[in-house]
């Protein structure tokens, strides 16, 4: 077990194993791939620089991005994105320790594993003992964040949430709590905030209204998603929202206003990874996303917002064996290690295939310092507060 102590002994063990050449091939600079890019991938170089100084993208670009083969262009495209993100964070990756507190919901969303209609699900609720030890857990592998996250939950009424929040924050005075509870009354979300909450993540899914309303049954509403995405951000806490790639009924079109809500909204972390069909959802025969137009993405936003905090997410990682390295060197700065007990795991079963559902904290904490000293980043002791 790899207990870490302090930054330095992180970034001193991450070092010692992959050499400067080997870095440099797996993740060649942007000048390297302009040097050796064909006049055609030398247009597309151009239009990125474009996008990365305006901060701006037509649709008729994101097409072209979208539709490239894997060449020098894309790779410049990743490239870009990461001496972006290298530029406001260094060579820092933060760490968030998730815990998954309850897998009950009262929302039927077509895309996802623990929507209430799934009665083959067992369901489990955390006590509030066990979210503490598992925060204790994450504190001795140097996680300076916990994510407190589940399904919603009409249990976790405020006053259970918000004594909750009350204890960890007064437990681990140093650092930061971000809830992904879904959808709540802006009260709820103004006394949790008051209780010490920091950060909220709630992915907005899309902002179409009429692909939201593909994705989701009609007793939910777009509006009130928008609505408390912004009392969220009214209130004081660091907002994430994000949405899923390749989920059914997503075009281009769609995807443009995810970026041009992410322009304007200007969040401080932007969640995305690819759609996993599930059993037991409507969407269950439904194409999985693509990790080559996740990663696209990833590169696409930083450019757009540069100062955002990215997760390199666990759906990425399920769908492809290095997915959460390449999401790394395409731009991402976050990793969300799973803290929940290993019993729990294997039922919160948002998609299928999920990784680490057998694995506890001291192999995953192993496991992603191996995987991360191969992208030549650190993974380091800190908070990890939205800089900008
Ligand atoms: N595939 C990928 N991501 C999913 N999510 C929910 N269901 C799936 C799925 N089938 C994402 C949603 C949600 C987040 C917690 O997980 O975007 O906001
Ligand atoms: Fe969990 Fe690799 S991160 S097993």
């Amino acid at each position: 077990m790899a207990y870490i102590s302090d930054d330095n002994a992180a970034g001193q063990k991450l070092k010692k194993s992959a050499t400067q050449s080997e870095k440099t091939l797996l993740a060649p600079t942007a000048e390297r791939l302009r040097a050796e890019a064909s006049a055609e991938e030398l247009q597309t170089i151009h239009m990125i620089d474009v996008l990365a100084s305006e901060q701006n993208i037509s649709l008729s670009f994101l097409q072209q991005l979208l539709a490239l083969p894997k060449n020098n262009a894309v790779k410049y495209l990743h490239a870009k994105a990461r001496k972006a993100v290298e530029q406001v964070y260094g060579d820092k990756i933060f760490l968030r320790g998730l815990v998954e507190i309850t897998s009950f919901c009262r929302n039927n969303c077509n895309y996802c594993g623990i929507r209430r209609g799934n009665r083959t699900l067992e369901r489990y609720r955390m006590t509030p003992e066990t979210i503490m030890a598992c925060c204790k857990d994450g504190y001795g592998y140097g996680m300076r964040t916990f994510v407190l996250q589940g399904g919603e939950d009409p249990w976790w009424i405020d006053d259970r949430l918000v004594d909750l929040v009350a204890a960890i924050r007064s437990r681990f005075p140093d650092c930061a709590i971000t809830l992904s509870m879904g959808e709540r009354p802006r009260e709820s979300y103004q006394r949790l905030y008051d209780a010490g909450a920091n950060r909220y993540l709630l992915r907005h899914e899309t902002a179409d209204e009429s692909h939201y309303h593909y994705l989701h049954p009609n007793e939910m509403s777009f509006q009130n998603r928008m609505q408390c995405l912004q009392w969220l951000k009214e209130i004081g806490y660091q907002v994430g929202c994000g949405f899923m790639v390749g989920s059914p009924g997503q075009t281009a079109e769609t995807l443009l206003k995810d970026l041009q809500f992410i322009r304007t909204f200007r969040p401080q972390m932007v969640g995305i990874g690819p759609f996993v069909a599930t059993q037991h959802t409507p969407f269950a025969d439904s194409p999985n996303g693509s990790v080559e137009t996740t990663l696209r993405l990833l590169s696409v936003i930083r450019l757009l917002h540069p100062h955002v905090l990215l997760p390199s997410t666990t759906a990425l990682g399920s769908l492809h064996p290095l997915g959460r390295e390449l999401g790394i060197l395409a731009g991402a700065n976050v990793l969300m290690p799973n803290l929940s007990p290993v019993e729990n795991r294997g039922l919160y079963n948002i998609y299928d295939n999920k990784i680490c559902i057998g694995d506890s904290i001291d192999h995953c904490y192993d496991c992603l310092s191996v995987r991360m000293e191969s992208t030549g980043r650190r993974i380091v002791v800190e908070r990890g507060d939205f800089l900008g």
